[in-house]
């Protein structure tokens, strides 16, 4: 049994607050959300140290502006699952965020979200020569009014997360597990016509070729239909204490 504070709770942290009360991994002790209405749950607007104090895993599912202005706090107290990845394009706070968990004896947990693969993605990592990522997602998803289909974006993954991180998360996640935010490719395309979030991700090294696509309905969210269930997939490796066969 763990004990468990929410930074955010919307799409993500919503399905995940369910699925860890049916699974009984442990005890809910704060949600912090300035916005959301969630009846007979533990909400508080602003959460005090008081609150983290008592927390032994932190959930983020807010934004990696959020994340960033509450990292002292998350990791002087608890290990951390993060879905706004693109916070470590910020090479800073990236280093930041390691000296704390070296300083506390941290782990942050970092889940494959939209995507599939990180694992194998981390296990090739000194094999890569290309790794690139194309996404393609409703003009609305992105905030943009695009009347045809448009390139938003080519170039490093490190200024892709600047320019749109609400929408990147899947190439902050892959630039960290692969060869870096400079040398991951990403294309980005903005397409009013779709209802989907869609990614493509090449991997190329040596004898090896690898592509991946991904598509998962959006309706013009920020977040497809595929990653709440890949969420709680995530949260299940970190608190499952039962015996069984597992995935690793
Ligand atoms: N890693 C991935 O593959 C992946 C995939 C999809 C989304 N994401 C990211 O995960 C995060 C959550 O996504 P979502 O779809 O659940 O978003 P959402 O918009 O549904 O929920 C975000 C929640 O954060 C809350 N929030 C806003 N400001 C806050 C603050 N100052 N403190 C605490 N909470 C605050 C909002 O009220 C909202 O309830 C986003 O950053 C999103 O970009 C990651």
């Amino acid at each position: 049994m763990k004990k468990i504070g929410f930074l955010g709770c919307g799409k993500i942290g919503q399905a995940l607050l369910k699925h860890v009360k049916e699974e009984g991994y442990g005890e809910i002790v704060f949600i912090e959300d300035p916005y959301v209405e969630l009846s007979g749950e533990p909400v508080i607007r602003k959460a005090e140290e008081s609150a983290y104090e008592k927390a032994e895993l932190i959930v983020e599912c807010a934004t990696a502006d959020v994340l960033k202005e509450h990292i002292d706090i998350i990791l002087k107290h608890a290990d951390l699952l993060m879905f706004s990845v693109t916070a470590f394009s910020d090479a800073e706070f990236a280093q930041y965020a390691d000296t704390l968990c070296r300083k506390y004896n941290r782990r942050i947990f970092l889940p494959h979200g939209a995507i599939l693969g990180l694992d194998g993605i981390f296990d090739g990592r000194k094999v890569w020569k290309e790794v690139s990522i194309i996404t393609t997602k409703s003009s609305k998803s992105l905030g943009r009014e695009d009347k045809e289909r448009t390139v938003v974006y080519e170039g490093p993954t490190r200024e892709a997360c600047r320019l749109y991180p609400r929408n990147v998360n899947v190439h902050a996640a892959i630039a960290l597990a692969g060869i870096g935010f400079d040398k991951t490719h990403s294309k980005i395309i903005s397409d009013p016509a779709v209802s989907t979030n869609a990614h493509t991700i090449q991997l190329k090294g040596d004898g090896i070729n690898i592509t991946m696509n991904i598509e998962s309905f959006a309706a013009g969210a920020v977040t497809g239909a595929y990653t709440p269930h890949s969420a709680c997939g995530s949260i299940d490796r970190i608190c499952k204490e039962t015996a069984g066969k597992m995935f690793v």
